[in-house]
């Protein structure tokens, strides 16, 4: 499987690149700020995308998407989409093939309601649910109870040699496994909902304390 992060700017927002190697077939996600670069590494590897995703709707996740479908003629789907293809809905549990590989949404609400995981191969896409590190930002009451259970139920229950791709490299490092987020990543190692909205409230005071940037 071939993943390609690229740094498009803005928020030091992760674009990707994921293929198939033995169909050349390749998918897309959150091609924000350079979709040129995105569409030019695909050309350059002699992969045809065929699908993109865009893991909420944020501006800084969506603003290259209409650039991107003039490059491709293929529209960034969101949360609640349908496929032009298939007639499938982008909603929690969608499967949809690339190649010898496919690509499973998971519905992650919390950072927004509209959040989505894409689990491909051995590595999931986890957008502004899952930094390295850290997390997404919410409010402090229903959103971060709903991206708590989101974390625990739908993300950490993926192998723990899962490779973590964020959508921001604002974390400790660009990418991560599901493993290390587990044993490190502060915000998962709370034991509860109550203690996880603890940290983010008090996550400012926690990051100088510990040195975090
Ligand atoms: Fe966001």
């Amino acid at each position: 499987m071939f993943v390609r992060q690229i740094q498009t700017g803005g928020d030091r927002n992760f674009a990707y690149l994921v293929a198939d190697d033995a169909t050349r077939t390749a998918v897309v996600i959150d091609p924000s700020y350079q979709p040129n670069t995105v569409v030019r590494t695909a050309r350059e590897h002699g992969f045809t995308i065929v699908r993109a995703f865009c893991t909420h709707d944020h501006h800084d996740h969506t603003n290259g998407n209409v650039e991107f479908e003039r490059l491709t003629g293929i529209r960034p789907l969101l949360f609640g989409d349908t496929d032009s293809g298939t007639g499938q809905r982008i909603e929690d549990g969608a499967v949809f093939p690339l190649g010898d590989l496919s690509v499973r949404v998971l519905h992650t609400p919390g950072h927004t309601s509209d959040s989505i995981c894409l689990h491909i191969g051995d590595a999931v896409f986890t957008g502004d649910t899952l930094f390295v590190g850290k997390v997404g930002g919410t409010d402090l009451a229903d959103g971060a109870a709903t991206e708590y259970d989101s974390l625990h139920s739908k993300l950490l229950t993926l192998p723990a040699n899962t490779r973590v791709f964020p959508g921001h490299d604002v974390g400790v490092a660009p990418e991560s496994t599901i493993r290390r987020e587990r044993e490190t990543n502060p915000f998962l190692l709370r034991p509860d909902l109550e203690s996880f909205v603890d940290l983010k409230r008090n996550w400012a005071a926690y990051k100088e304390e510990h040195g975090i940037a």
